[in-house]
């Protein structure tokens, strides 16, 4: 029964990582329909435009078939709303991300009640993997294969030639 909802995965994927895909990978098992949500928020500079940030999870998901990517803008409780679900899926890493996520789905509980936000722990061997951290890497030349899917090497590798070059 509880399967049968939509679940939402919403993030900055700026830009999606194996650990993002790892958890995307999970929660496809665990529920029938997943919305990959990527927040289109004009208060963060993001690396990679929305646009960017979308096709490049299209193209790491595109073999899910019940993964859905889009975007939202706007307060995350109001999208839920709009879209009839109460679920948001989200990574925890170690423990230093617990207060910032038990904040977040305290303050999305805070402003919608039904909101339940469920907990998945990716694999190991991304516990210390972040967005930040491969852009980090990509920007002085390191090798990213491991850490992201392909389509996204490919892109921190121009972005950041581009970058270098100009
Ligand atoms: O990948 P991130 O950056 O940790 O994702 C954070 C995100 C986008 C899920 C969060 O910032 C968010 O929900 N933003 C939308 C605005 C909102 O609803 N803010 C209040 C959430 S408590």
């Amino acid at each position: 029964m509880s399967q049968e909802i939509l679940v939402v995965y919403p993030g900055s994927f700026d830009p999606p990582t194996n650990g993002h895909l790892d958890i995307i990978e999970r929660s496809s098992k665990l529920f029938l329909k997943i919305v990959v949500a990527v927040a289109d928020n004009c208060n963060k500079r993001h690396t990679f435009s929305l646009k960017e940030r979308l096709q490049l999870l299209q193209e790491s998901t595109k073999s899910l078939k019940n993964v859905k990517v889009t975007s939202f803008s706007g307060l995350l409780a109001d999208y839920l709303e709009q879209i009839n679900s109460f679920v948001l899926i989200r990574g925890l890493r170690a423990i230093s991300d617990f207060e910032y996520e038990f904040q977040m789905a305290l303050m999305n509980r805070n402003l919608n009640k039904k909101i339940e936000t469920v907990f998945l722990m990716p694999d190991q061997a991304y516990t210390f993997l972040s967005s930040g951290m491969v852009k980090e890497i990509a920007m002085f030349g390191g090798n990213v294969s491991s850490l992201v899917p392909k389509c996204v090497g490919e892109k921190l590798k121009k972005r950041f030639c581009e970058h270098i070059k100009k």
